[in-house]
Formats: structure tokens, sequence, C-alpha cells
């Protein structure tokens, strides 16, 4: 297991510390020294040093100390040795270990490689190939000229099968292990992206880990294809590749960003490219997936200010109100940037690069942003009107978890809509007394930025469907609304439970329900004959659920990618055993007694959970953890 010291000594020299954390966190230089906002712990003025030539760092704030190593395994929770070895990838300095140890690192190192190689060879094709013509004539149209096709590395797949397996060679493993491509059923190698323009999605030091792809529009005057495609596909994840950690275009926009202290968040990769075009050059994308926190805890080292833009239809829906936790817990401020109704930031940019600009300057917080759309959409000029629109302005007002700042919005709602603010007041604290379900505006309505089923066609991976909050994953997963109250993944099974019980039959049980209404709606079906049945003997609640599950379709999926059923039941499991583990792990806290069993048995819990992922694994990993689930719900009783 041992790396040689010299060899850590060499990775230690090799480094370049101050672009490693320039990675995670911004620094300017001071004299000597390079300084910044620490991003161990949360502050508003720079305490965080780092010296350049001795490569070492040091927080006045929090204290934290040490060098490159340190750094990574703080920053990525790894171990020593991981860390060495992934500096040692960075630096490209080769590490003399024993062959088992280095393996999951050369592996890596092999999918950068087989990345890059990608991108230049796609590229390459873009630049120079005739087939690749419509695609020119295409990025022309958009407004994309030379130079931007260089900067953001833009490629062109040929309508080919294995075009680039056979020019680049990779072994299997590589090309599938990287998304690149994969074995098809008759066993020979083929692309993962045919007859689309790519976009690079690059670590924040520049180093390509995945592809995005868009489809060319259809010529005028040819028939629709027969099997539409998704307008864009994106690499599936993979070990250089997190969704959830990665955010298109930050490697571009990093030097902006720190220097501006803001950054802006937008949905695609056109959205992006408008931005840089509009002289917004600190504009990045979330990967076909929705803000999450992880997102959060990557930006707030580098910018104070987070400006979310948008589709003009869909900028008060994108966000949850989960964005005021995480302003709260890493102090920055989310704001919305009101783009002109109908437009999305890549089109404007063409059509009115200032007005691009402006809207991120005049960009408001996100609340009321929230407040002001629904005022917007009330009307103001009746009593009635009045009344109505700040009831509905309050439930949003509601969600947020600073009282002071929650008063600022009554006095405006008081102004605004002519009420008494006192009763305002009242209102609103009978509101977060008992929150109705399903709270807020963007709850409450239809998501609009989830298309309609058939808009896209799922690329259905179902091993994309990582967990519940994941749900809205714009490729791969179904699209299930985003876990509300009554809905997510146990929605959905339940749905299959009514339209396909004999598919999840053995598949589908109680303990997997977390949600208390769906879990009681399950346990009816199982105990009665017919759906009839069981909706007659049932709560009033719990009928309803069913009646509403029975006129909802369940997620179709695309049968080439395999069954539907195992992603809903892999994502309602991992729900279910999460929860379950939050649970253990909190009783153990209270009990202080057998924290060593409790220890072990979570460990034991969390690689199962990882083998569900596994293809040969999977199975014998899910049943064991439903055995546990089971177990444990009955010692409780
Ligand atoms: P949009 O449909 O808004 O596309 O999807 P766009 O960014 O405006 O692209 P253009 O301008 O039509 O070329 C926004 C983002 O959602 C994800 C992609 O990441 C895309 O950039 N998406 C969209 C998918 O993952 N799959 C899809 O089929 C569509
Ligand atoms: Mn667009």
């Amino acid at each position: 297991m041992g790396i040689p010291d010299e060899d850590v000594a060499q990775v230690r020299a090799a480094t370049d510390i101050v672009a490693l954390i320039g990675d995670h966190a911004a620094l300017k230089k001071v004299g000597r020294r390079w300084t910044g906002l620490c991003p161990f712990h949360t502050e508003k003025s720079p305490s965080f040093s780092v010296n350049a030539e001795e490569g070492f760092y040091y927080c006045f704030g929090c204290q934290s100390s040490g060098d490159a190593i340190t750094f990574v395994r703080a920053m990525e929770h790894l171990d020593f040795v991981e860390a060495v070895r992934l500096l040692a990838d960075r630096a490209g300095v080769t590490l003399h270990e024993d062959a088992e140890s280095g393996k999951d690192r050369q592996h890596r190192t092999e999918l950068l490689d087989a990345m890059e190689r990608a991108v230049v060879w796609y590229h390459e094709r873009l630049l120079t190939a005739p087939d690749a013509g419509r695609a020119r004539d295409y990025l022309r149209s958009r407004g994309y000229d030379g130079d931007v096709v260089r900067k953001f590395r833009l490629g062109w797949a040929p309508d080919e099968w294995d075009a680039l397996s056979k020019d680049l060679k990779l072994s299997e493993r590589v090309l599938t292990d990287s998304g690149l491509g994969f074995i098809n059923r008759r066993g020979r190698a083929q692309d993962a992206f045919r007859a689309r323009i790519l976009f690079p999605i690059c670590d924040p030091s520049g180093r390509p880990v995945a592809l995005g792809g868009r489809i060319l529009p259809s010529r005028a005057g040819e028939p629709p294809p027969e099997r539409p495609e998704p307008k864009y596909k994106n690499s599936q994840e993979t070990a250089v590749y997190s969704k959830r950690r990665t955010l298109y275009a930050l490697n571009w926009a990093k030097h902006d960003v720190i220097a501006k202290g803001e950054v802006v968040v937008c949905e695609g990769y056109t959205d992006v490219i408008g931005f840089f075009q509009a002289d917004v050059p600190r504009a990045v994308a979330t990967c076909g997936t929705a803000l999450a926190e992880e997102h959060f805890t990557l930006l707030r080292n580098f910018a104070k200010r987070i400006v979310l833009a948008y589709d003009a239809d869909s900028a008060g829906q994108n966000a949850t109100s989960r964005v005021y936790e995480w302003e709260r817990k890493h102090e920055v401020d989310v704001v919305v940037a009101e783009l002109p109704g109908g437009s999305d930031p890549g089109d404007l940019a063409r059509t009115d690069p200032d007005a691009l600009a402006r809207a991120v300057a005049e960009a408001r917080p996100f609340l009321q942003f929230r407040v002001d759309r629904i005022l917007n959409s009330g009307d103001l000029t009746t009593a009635e009107g009045r009344a109505h629109a700040a009831d509905a302005a309050l439930t949003a007002v509601a969600e947020h978890p600073d009282d002071l700042v929650r008063d600022q919005y009554v006095m405006q709602l008081s102004d605004r809509c002519r009420l008494d603010a006192a009763r305002l007041r009242e209102r609103l604290g009978h509101l977060r007394a008992h929150p109705p379900v399903g709270t807020g505006e963007s709850r409450r309505r239809p998501r609009r930025d989830t298309p309609p089923a058939g808009e896209y066609p799922n690329e259905g991976d179902p091993g994309d469907l990582r967990d519940p909050d994941d749900l809205n994953d714009r490729d791969g997963g179904p699209r299930i609304p985003l876990a509300s109250a009554r809905g997510g993944p146990g929605l959905e099974a339940l749905k299959l439970a009514v339209h396909r019980p004999e598919d999840v039959a053995d598949r589908v049980h109680a303990v997997l329900f977390v949600d208390p209404l769906q879990r009681e709606a399950f346990t009816a079906l199982l105990d009665h004959r017919s759906l009839h049945e069981a909706i007659e003997s049932a709560s009033p609640e719990v009928a309803a659920l069913l009646r509403r599950v029975t006129v909802e379709e369940p997620f179709a999926g695309d049968p080439e990618l395999g069954d539907p059923v195992d992603s809903v039941v892999t994502v309602l499991l991992r729900g279910a055993v999460r929860r379950a583990l939050t649970d253990v792990e909190k009783e153990s806290r209270a009990l202080n007694a057998s924290w060593q069993d409790g220890a072990a048995e979570t460990a034991q819990v969390r690689l199962w959970l990882a083998e569900l992922d596994e293809s040969t694994a999977g199975n014998a990993a899910a049943d064991r953890l439903v055995a546990w689930l089971s177990e444990r719900e009955m010692n409780e009783v």
C-alpha cells in the first residue's frame, strides 16, 4: 500500500499549491503571500494565506493549516494515499506504488487522457471535416465564430457508429468507463455520441471530464425523425465526473468570477456561451441537473453573490426554497436575474446583449423575485385581488427562515396591497405554524422547467437516477416532480404497484416507503384483492392518493435501456436506507453506548448502498438492504 517517501516529496515539490487551492478559493497576491477567503470555514474578510515557495497554507480564522496533501485530504475527503495519488495525477509524477493501489489512480489518469484525446479529436472534426459542414453552418447561424468554437473547444461527433472508437483505439474498459462509448449488443465498440455538436465539460482546472451533445435542428422540408432524439445528451457519471459537483464552464469563468465576486448560474451550455458573448464572462451552468447544495459548496469559495439566470419562464420554479438555507449556511446571497418574457440567456445574447448584462446587474433577492412575480400576476386594482395576492405572497414569505427578513416583506406587502401589517403578521404566523402541504409557489404550480412528457425523450439510463433529490435530472432519470410532500420515488413506486403489479410483486416492499401515507396506500393495495376494494376500505386521504395514482401513467422509460422499475426501486431503496441511517446515527448519539456496534453496522450498510450501482452485486445488495430495513422496523416495535 505504501508510497515511497521520495515519491511523496517529489509530489509535494511538483505541486503548485496556489493553483491547487485556486481551484477551490479565490486567492490574491499580497506581497509574497497569497490570501483569500478560507475554503474551510465561512468568513467575510480573508484570513487564509498561502506561501507558495514553502508550499503551506494557514488560516488565521480557523487555524487550519497544512500542505498540498493535507489540503486535498480535507477538501476531497481522501486518505493520505489517495490524496498523494490525486496530486501525482495533477503534477504528472509517476508513483512507485505496488500494483494494486496504483490501479485506481492509473485508471483515472487513463480516463482523463481519453477524454482529452476525444475532445481534441471531436474539435478537429468540427473545424475541418467535410461532414461537419452543417454543424459549422448551424453554429455560425447562432453567432458562434471561430474564437468561440476554439475557446469552448466545441466538437462534432460525426453521424457514424464508431468513428471515435475506431480512430482512438481505446480499450473496451476505457471506452466504457469514460462514457465515450459502449459495447453494443453485437459485442462491438460503439460511440456514445453520434451526429451531435459537443460541449466539453471540464473540471475547474480545465481538464475535460464529460461531454454534452446537442442535435442539429432538422432541415426545412425534412420529415421529423421516426424516433425523436433528446435535444441534449450528456455523459453519464464516471470515476472522473460527478454531476452534482461539476459546473459547466467554471474553468473559463473562474477568473472573472473571482475578480467580480459574482457568479451567474444558468441552465444550459448555450446560455453560458451567450453570457460570455454579452461580455459577462462569469457564467456557469449545472449539467442537466437541478441546482444542488454541492454546487453552493463549490461556488461559495469563489464568489459571495450567486445570480440565477434561468429562462424567463422557469426562473422562479427552478430553485427550491432550500436556497434560503443554503444562503445562510454558506453565507452567500442568491439573487435572480429577470429576463424579458420568453427569452433564455442564449437567445437574448444575440438579440439584445445589453439587456442580458442589465438583467444581471439588476438581479433581485430570490424571495423578492418570487413576491414580485406573485403580485404581478394578481389584480391589485380590487380589494379582493389585493387580499388574494397578499395571501399568496405570504405563503412564499413564510418559507424564509429569517424572521427579520420575513418582516421586511410583511411591510412591503402591507404597502403594496394596502393591508394592515399586524393582520399580515398574524396570518404569517399561522402559515408558519401550519404550512400547507406542498408549500410554496414553486411546488404548488407545475414545474414549467420540467418539460411535458414526450417533449424530449429521456435518455433513460437508470443508473443516472442517483437519489430522490436528483429526480429532476434532465437527462437520464424519469421526470418525477421534486420530492414534494407526497411525491418523489414513493409516488412513482405506487404508480407501478397499481399499473404493473406483477413487475413489482417481490421488489417493492412496505419498508421502502418513507412517507407514511404512501406506505399506507401501498399496504392497502397488498391487503386487498382489487384496487377498488383497497380504495373503498381506506381512509379518505389514502383513498385520494390511490385514486390519483390510478389516473397517472407510470414512468415508461426507454425499453432499450433497461426497465424503469429498476431505477424507481433503487431510488426508493436508497432514500429509505438513507433515512434509516440518519436515525441509527441519531440513536447511537443519544444512547452514546454501543457506538462501536452502530458504526460497524452503518459501515456495512453504506457498503451495500455503494454496491447498488454495480450490475452484478446490485441485486444481492438490494436484498440485504431490504432485510436490514425490515429487521430494524421489527426491533422498533
Ligand atoms: P434547454 O432546452 O433550455 O436548451 O435546456 P438550451 O440550453 O436553450 O439549448 P439551445 O439554446 O436550444 O441549444 C437547458 C439545459 O438542459 C439540459 C442541457 O444541459 C441543456 O443545456 N437538457 C436539455 C438536457 O440535459 N436534455 C435535454 O434533452 C434538454
Ligand atoms: Mn437556448
